[in-house]
């Protein structure tokens, strides 16, 4: 029988149980810059816990994209320096962790908070081009992989729900094949 404290394969990763530690915000201030000692220990403990794979906090891209004050993003000075200490302590314990990014609202260059039928061809590239680049970031502070957030009624969420996108372009339409 199948057990929650097995080692299992996800994907390329494998796991040193099944359980997954989910996404969930660390920050405790406003400064948006370096993270602080809590903040290691706490992954410290969350790695040496037993848990198979961690998920970080959801990290925005652009500096400006928040919906609650203490919201991480990727782009301070120290953001390589501290996950990748983040990234080792969890490596140090063989736990594969994925850097978690998100879209709270979009700015596509017209409007900072475009909705899903606004966007143009090229509103798309440009977050496909951000998607890529954080992933890049990620990488170079040594994640193992990126979770693309797409709940919580934020904009990507807000992009495959039919309610809010009635784009009749390839980005819109039913996602089941048929
Ligand atoms: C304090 C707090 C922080 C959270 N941070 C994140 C996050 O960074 N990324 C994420 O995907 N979800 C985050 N969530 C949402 C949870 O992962 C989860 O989806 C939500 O709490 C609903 O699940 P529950 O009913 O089991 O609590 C957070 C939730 C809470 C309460």
């Amino acid at each position: 029988m199948k057990d929650l404290f097995d080692e299992c394969k996800f994907g390329d990763f494998n796991l040193k149980s099944r359980v997954i530690r989910t996404g969930g915000w660390e920050r405790d201030s406003e400064d948006g810059g370096f993270i602080k000692p809590a903040v290691f220990e706490r992954y410290e403990n969350i790695a040496k816990s037993g848990v198979g794979l961690i998920v970080s906090e959801m990290f925005a891209l652009d500096p400006k994209d928040r919906f609650y004050p203490y919201c991480a993003n990727m782009n301070y000075k120290g953001f390589i320096k501290d996950y990748k200490q983040v990234t080792n302590l969890a490596h140090h314990f063989e736990v594969p962790i994925l850097g978690q990014l998100a879209f709270f609202f979009y700015d596509d260059g017209v409007n900072q908070k475009a909705e899903p039928n606004d966007l143009t061809i090229e509103g798309i590239r440009k977050l496909q081009a951000e998607v890529v680049m954080a992933a890049k970031k990620f990488s170079f502070a040594g994640f193992d992989g990126i979770q693309i957030n797409m709940a919580h009624n934020f904009y990507l969420a807000r992009f495959i729900n039919p309610y809010f996108n009635q784009r009749t372009d390839e980005y819109g339409g039913n996602t089941e094949i048929g």
